[in-house]
């Protein structure tokens, strides 16, 4: 038997840290959030992503009477920006999260369906994408890439 060590590692920012782009990202995805559509959790997140031109796409969570049919920030956004501009990597994505029974205040991280869906596009387009997660305030955690969250991923090369 031997012991197979995998280390990831996350970088934590305080909001006045924050290069110029990410937060402008902050403030889309913070946008995003108060429009998210989460009547039945009033946990409402906020994801913005940033392609290689620089287009920023935004997107909220969106919930159903029949829960399991809503949806998380994350993946509509990933999906949006694949939907609408498959030509072009993504390589940034911020998310934020607010819920109205607590003060956010600690990184809320993207959910593991989440990981997965923003795993295929590292794969995809052969470029690492960028994660930086908060909640509503306090510090803001970054990875370079996915791969730091969800470190033995499954991927079409496992078919
Ligand atoms: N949610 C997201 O939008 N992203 C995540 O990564 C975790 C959860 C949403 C789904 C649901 O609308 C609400 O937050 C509570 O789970």
């Amino acid at each position: 038997m031997k012991t197979i060590r995998i280390p990831v590692f996350i970088e934590e920012f305080d909001v006045n840290e924050l290069p110029e782009d990410i937060l402008r990202l902050k403030e889309e995805a913070e946008k995003a959030r108060e429009n998210a559509y989460a009547p039945y959790s009033k946990f409402k997140v906020g994801a913005a992503v940033m392609l290689d031109d620089e287009t920023i796409v935004t997107a909220n969570n969106q919930e159903n009477a029949a829960y399991p049919s809503g949806m998380c920030a994350e993946r509509i956004a990933v999906w949006y920006a694949g939907a609408q501009y498959p030509d072009k990597k993504i390589i940034k994505l911020f998310i934020t999260a607010r819920s109205s029974s607590q003060t956010l205040n600690k990184p809320v991280p993207p959910c593991g369906a989440c990981r997965q869906s923003i795993a295929e596009y590292e794969v995809k387009q052969h470029q690492d994408i960028e994660i930086w997660f908060m909640g509503e305030t306090g510090k803001i955690w970054h990875s370079p890439s996915l791969k730091n969250l969800l470190p033995l991923v499954f991927d079409g090369s496992d078919l």
